[in-house]
């Protein structure tokens, strides 16, 4: 049976900022954001956004009447959970007026955790062929004002609905992964924002990386001639670069332009999103398939996902026939181009305001998304169809 990606969707807040704007605030060469991590625009999140109302808002648009009947599960990665114990996957059960009779999680791991939601969905289509999976990666990357991660950060939020004979992409069955206890990333309980450590973080991608291509390679014999592109989870645009360098530069000169030119148009979307953990690597997949013009159906993409404290897994998806009717090429790129360009000092009060322990808050932004939270009543947060 034929199990993958059948429609795939995309959220990000309506705020953006310049990263030269940043750069030069922070007194920063601009070059180091834009060229040497390799970031434009950075997404901003409103108050009014948190991982329930971007996950539904990135949902909707792909939502159709026979997708609501079919599915029985909703799988949301992330890890801006809102709640220790409530998942994130019953509010949008709720908001997107899906049936009652579904299955529905919330799954951690770092960036890795809706690659793990989606192989899940995949187990599940295959024991249920006429059910329908949504995995939801939604998360708001924040290290805070000021830190060396500030100019890493990002929201956004992937919708995915995995089925049977899919129309977009179909997923191989061979994976590699890797798990190590590694502390480069890591967010206790008590900490608003995670613990990093920057180069030891890039360090354990580009191992990881190696670790599970070197080990896919092994397991099935493929080689990069067998891939049209390789989509990595992307922090920022040049870090996939760096783990793949090493490969790249082995290879001959006409596969290497073509691998370093279907990165370029994989990285264009988070470009200028920034990172949004979970849903990276999938925002990547999407860029490329909306931005690159030699795509054809049969091509064989290789996904690099990474979840620092770490597990990495690579895998294959292939396209499928037709798959270019499931783009949506201009509702993806309005979304980017109709964002407000916020000053830092604009940028810096929409990062501050935040859900507090008073348990009764109204929220005033102008958020004209279809899904927002505009509140909290007794503890409990509002969400508003607008
Ligand atoms: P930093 O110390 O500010 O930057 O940290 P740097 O000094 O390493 O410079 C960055 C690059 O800019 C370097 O290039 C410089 O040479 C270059 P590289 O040597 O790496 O190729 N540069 C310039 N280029 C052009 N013109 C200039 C210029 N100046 C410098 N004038 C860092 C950067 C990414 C470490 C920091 O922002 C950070 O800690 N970010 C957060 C952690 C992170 O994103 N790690 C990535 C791997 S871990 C991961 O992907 C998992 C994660 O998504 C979390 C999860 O799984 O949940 C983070």
């Amino acid at each position: 049976m034929n199990i993958g990606i059948d429609k795939i969707g995309f959220y990000t807040p309506p705020f953006a900022l310049s990263m030269e704007d940043l750069a030069v605030e922070r007194g920063v060469e601009p070059a180091k954001y834009t060229v040497g991590i390799g970031q434009s625009t950075m997404a901003v999140a409103p108050v009014t956004q948190d991982i329930v109302t971007m996950g539904a808002n990135a949902a909707i648009e792909i939502l159709d009447e026979a997708d609501k009947e079919a599915i029985d599960m909703i799988l949301v990665g992330t890890e801006t959970g809102i709640d220790q114990s409530k998942s994130a996957a019953v509010y949008i059960q709720k908001l997107l007026g899906l049936s009652n009779r579904v299955r529905s999680v919330e799954l951690k791991h770092a960036c890795y955790g809706a690659t793990a939601a989606l192989q899940l969905a995949k187990g599940h289509i295959t024991l249920n062929p006429e059910s329908k999976v949504l995995v939801i990666a939604s998360d708001i990357a924040k290290y805070g004002l000021k830190s060396g991660g500030e100019p890493t950060q990002g929201a956004g939020a992937v919708a995915m609905i995995v089925s049977a004979e899919p129309r977009l992409l179909r997923l191989e069955d061979e994976a590699s992964l890797f798990t190590d206890d590694v502390m480069d990333f890591w967010r206790p309980n008590y900490e608003a924002y995670p613990m990093v450590d920057g180069k030891f973080s890039n360090e354990q991608y580009m191992r990881f990386f190696a670790e599970v291509w070197t080990d896919y390679a092994t397991q099935t014999g493929a080689t990069f001639a067998d891939l049209e592109a390789i989509c990595f989870h992307l922090p920022y645009t040049k870090m996939g670069l760096k783990a793949f360098k090493p490969f790249l530069e082995e290879l001959p000169e006409e596969e290497q332009e073509r691998l370093t030119t279907r990165y370029q148009e994989s990285t264009a979307y988070n470009r200028h999103v920034g990172n949004i953990y979970t849903g990276s690597l999938f925002l990547s997949f999407i860029s490329l398939i909306e931005t690159s013009s030699v795509l054809v159906a049969g091509d064989r993409i290789g996904f690099f996902s990474y979840g620092s404290g770490a597990v990495g897994e690579f895998f294959v998806g292939e396209l499928v026939e037709g798959f270019e009717k499931q783009l949506r090429v201009e509702v993806h790129q309005q979304l980017l181009e109709n964002r407000k360009q916020v000053t830092v000092a604009e940028y810096e009060t929409l990062f501050s305001q935040m859900v507090d322990e008073s348990g009764e808050q109204t929220f005033q932004v102008e958020d004209k998304s279809l899904f927002i939270l505009s509140g909290v009543h007794q503890h409990q947060r509002q969400y508003q169809k607008q």
